[in-house]
């Protein structure tokens, strides 16, 4: 069972990883809210993938809308890995819901004054929590911290930068200044959290559409995974570790560190430049860097999410 049931919102961009991180959040949390952000896809799809597995899961949570581009930068997909739909490799129900509203930032501002001690949870990139940060300042002091998925002591989009703070590092870099609790998963760590096949079998075994689905896409993003790199035995299931280090944290282990945004470096844009210098000189930490999972015992808390909403 888990240790801690945190009020969470969820800002995502489904994306394969988000789904699952919204199945783990329904399981796991109070999920008061799910945001939308362009990300893996443009903000239509991202926004209709999670009216899916909100309908999928039979969740009555508001799904808001949010940014359709970063806050500079022009607009970037993932689509090379997602597909086109953000969600490719499933036969997909349409959605019965619809959207709350289309203002995802307003949504995230007015609920963290309504209720204190709110963990945001971005999965995506950073641009509706920059937003909601800058036009009101005091949500930084009203919530619990920030738990992303992002960064890492490697790239992926690029040789040193991670999708989500790559697609806007000026968001990235006003949350990464905001001044409150911070956990970061980055990929160094959510390489270590990979759907293999026998993982994927599990689900797949399970009965009912949702087991179905999930198993299909699993199996879509694991083998898109291994066809892009070289010695990955399944896809890497970033976005679930921002729910689980706040529910089970006992599975990981981390390191409080200075962290940075690269805003301008023409090789190092977007990147997360994590200070581990053994310095004294060396500034305070502003963010738990996650640094190891148990990832059987997390993929299990994730298996078992998806037998829960499975009949
Ligand atoms: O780099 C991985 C991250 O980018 C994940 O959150 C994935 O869903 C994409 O958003
Ligand atoms: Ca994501």
């Amino acid at each position: 069972m888990p240790e801690t049931i945190p009020s969470i919102i969820l800002d995502c961009d489904p994306g394969h990883d988000d789904a699952l991180a919204i199945v783990v959040a329904a399981r796991h949390t109070n999920l008061l809210g799910i945001t939308t952000v362009s990300g893996n896809a443009p903000i239509e799809s991202t926004t209709y993938n999670a009216l899916v597995m909100k309908d999928l899961l039979g969740l009555d949570v508001p799904v808001h809308k949010g940014a359709m581009c970063p806050l500079v930068a022009e607009p970037q997909y993932a689509t090379y890995v997602h597909g086109e739909s953000g969600l490719d490799g499933a036969d997909l129900p349409a959605p019965t819901s619809t959207i709350d509203s289309e203002n995802a930032v307003e949504y995230i501002i007015d609920t963290c004054r309504a209720t204190e001690g709110i963990w945001l949870v971005p999965t995506g990139p950073l641009t509706n929590i920059a937003m909601a940060l800058r036009l009101a300042p005091d949500v930084g002091h009203r919530i619990a911290g920030i738990s992303l998925m992002g960064g890492g002591t490697f790239g992926n989009r690029t040789t040193s930068a991670e999708f989500n703070i790559w697609v806007d590092p000026e968001a990235a870099d006003i949350v990464y200044k905001y001044g409150g609790p911070l956990i970061m998963a980055g990929l160094h760590v959510t390489h270590q959290f990979r759907a293999t096949q026998p993982r994927i079998d599990v689900v797949k075994a399970m009965p009912g559409q949702l087991a179905s689905v999930l198993g299909d896409l699993m199996q879509f993003f694991t083998n898109m995974y291994m066809s892009r790199h070289h010695g990955m035995d399944g896809g890497a299931v970033h976005d679930p570790l921002a729910i689980l280090v706040l529910t089970h944290p006992h599975l990981f282990t981390r390191k409080n560190a200075h962290v940075v945004i690269e805003l301008t470096g023409t090789h190092t844009r977007g990147m997360t430049v994590i200070d581990e210098r053994d310095l004294r000189e060396v500034k305070d930490g502003n963010c738990d860097v996650l640094m190891t999972v148990n990832a059987q015992e997390a993929f299990d808390v994730m298996t078992q999410a998806i037998k829960y909403f499975s009949h």
